[in-house]
């Protein structure tokens, strides 16, 4: 079996983090369960451009029980767990092809390896898979049943390719299932970027001023996260809707170039590039932070930061470089701009990658059956997929609720009914 890790030798410690994080999956538990009777999946090749992560093992777990031939890449360079790596190789024989901190080269090395695998059916977390099958893989393009695409960067990437007539086959857009992004977005994210700045600075967030960049869920969730341990919040945001809804919640809403003079603390979380630019960077406070919690790195303008800092940043922490600005104040990055809670932290909780990835493993199901009739477009998730995978989750967590009544059902669905 080929594969590229760090080292074999930390598989001991990768397997306990893998069973640790298992206990708390237990709707992807159940998935697996069913897999292993009845193979849904049988002998489908699939490549998964994922972070490689303990939540993440257990989702290829699941994907083999159910009969896949899974070969795993890395969906960023710094969010790979080495150890966790190191066990799927050794104890689920899974081909891994990831190592924490590898160069560009070698990222695409490893997304080529994934796709040398000739996959089937692939699953990606920011579309570089997808991507890259489309740039240089004509024939694997034509093979592929459909693909998975794990976050909101990831969906934008493949809705702009839909839009220009260039993509080539089916995709569906797990991320946008609310069994993923009100829980993952909202409460992953906003729990694992504080764990993700804390575990980088050791701040105190009572007091600070926090500017969070973006109010989609991911923003709203550090944002909710941040109030609760007493910062002041300021969001900055270019659609007029969230802005109100900012604004309604409670936060100070204004531009980033306002933003910049009074923030302790700016995180971005918005999917779009150079959010936070030079021009910003010099308006800030001696210390400030900044770091970036979106898929991409791109989302602060490193170069035009670079160009502008009088000196090489200097490291003053692990993954902090300090930046020395023309106007002699300092700035802090973390995680060169990379996602800061995969970098710093380990990623969200597997609680709620537990939905996520239930749910990702269900659509994979549902498209291998649905092969040769699904349009070559951006799908949504399975309504039927979303209920099962949340009322699962209710009975993990001992939570009943209740049903219609026959009167509330005809009520709901008649409309001669008034006043
Ligand atoms: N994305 C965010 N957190 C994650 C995790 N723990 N595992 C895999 N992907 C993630």
């Amino acid at each position: 079996m080929n594969y590229d890790i760090k080292d074999i030798h930390l598989a001991d410690k990768g397997k306990i983090r893998i069973e640790w994080a298992e206990h708390d999956m237990p709707v992807l538990r159940q998935v697996r369960e069913r897999f292993a009777r009845e193979k849904p999946l049988n002998g489908k090749k699939m490549s998964a451009c994922l972070h490689v992560t303990a939540e993440t093992a257990n989702l290829i777990r699941t994907l083999k029980a159910g009969g896949a031939d899974v070969v795993l890449c890395a969906s960023n360079p710094l969010s790979t767990q080495d150890d966790v790596a190191a066990a799927l190789v050794r104890d689920f024989a899974v081909p891994v092809y990831a190592i924490n901190g590898e160069d560009h080269e070698t990222y695409y090395k490893h997304v080529y390896a994934a796709i040398d695998h000739s996959p089937v059916v692939t699953m990606d977390d920011g579309a570089d898979l997808v991507s890259e099958i489309h740039n240089s893989y004509p024939d694997v393009a034509r093979q592929i049943i459909a693909s998975m695409e794990e976050t909101t960067t990831g969906v934008i990437r493949l809705r702009a390719m839909a839009n220009d007539g260039a993509l080539k086959f089916p995709v569906i857009a797990v991320n946008d299932a609310m069994t993923k992004n009100l829980f993952d977005n909202r409460y992953g994210t906003g729990q694992s970027t504080v764990d993700g700045i804390i575990r980088a600075t050791d701040i105190l967030l009572a007091g600070k001023n926090v500017v969070v960049a973006g109010y989609g869920w991911c923003g709203r969730g550090f944002a909710m996260r941040c109030r609760g341990m007493g910062a002041n919040i300021i969001i900055t945001e270019v659609d007029p809707i969230r802005a109100l809804e900012a604004a309604m919640d409670g936060y100070r809403v204004m531009p980033m170039l306002e933003a910049a003079k009074i923030g302790d603390l700016f995180c971005t979380l918005t999917g779009n590039i150079h959010v936070i630019r030079p021009e910003h960077m010099l308006l800030m406070k001696e210390g400030a932070i900044v770091a970036n919690s979106g898929h991409f790195n791109v989302e602060i303008d490193l170069d035009g930061l670079k160009e502008t800092a009088i000196a090489p940043p200097r490291q003053v922490r692990h993954l902090v470089d300090e930046y020395t600005l023309p106007n002699g104040r300092r700035i802090n990055i973390l995680a060169e701009g990379r996602l800061i809670n995969l970098a710093a932290a380990e990623g969200h909780p597997a609680s709620v990658m537990d939905m996520s990835f239930a749910t990702q493993a269900l659509t994979t199901e549902w498209a291998i059956q649905q092969q040769g009739h699904l349009d070559v477009k951006v799908h949504d998730v399975p309504d039927t997929i979303e209920d099962w995978v949340s009322r699962l989750k209710l009975v993990s967590m001992s939570i009943n609720i209740d049903e219609l009544t026959e009167e509330q059902k005809s009520y709901l669905s008649s409309w001669e009914m008034g006043t």
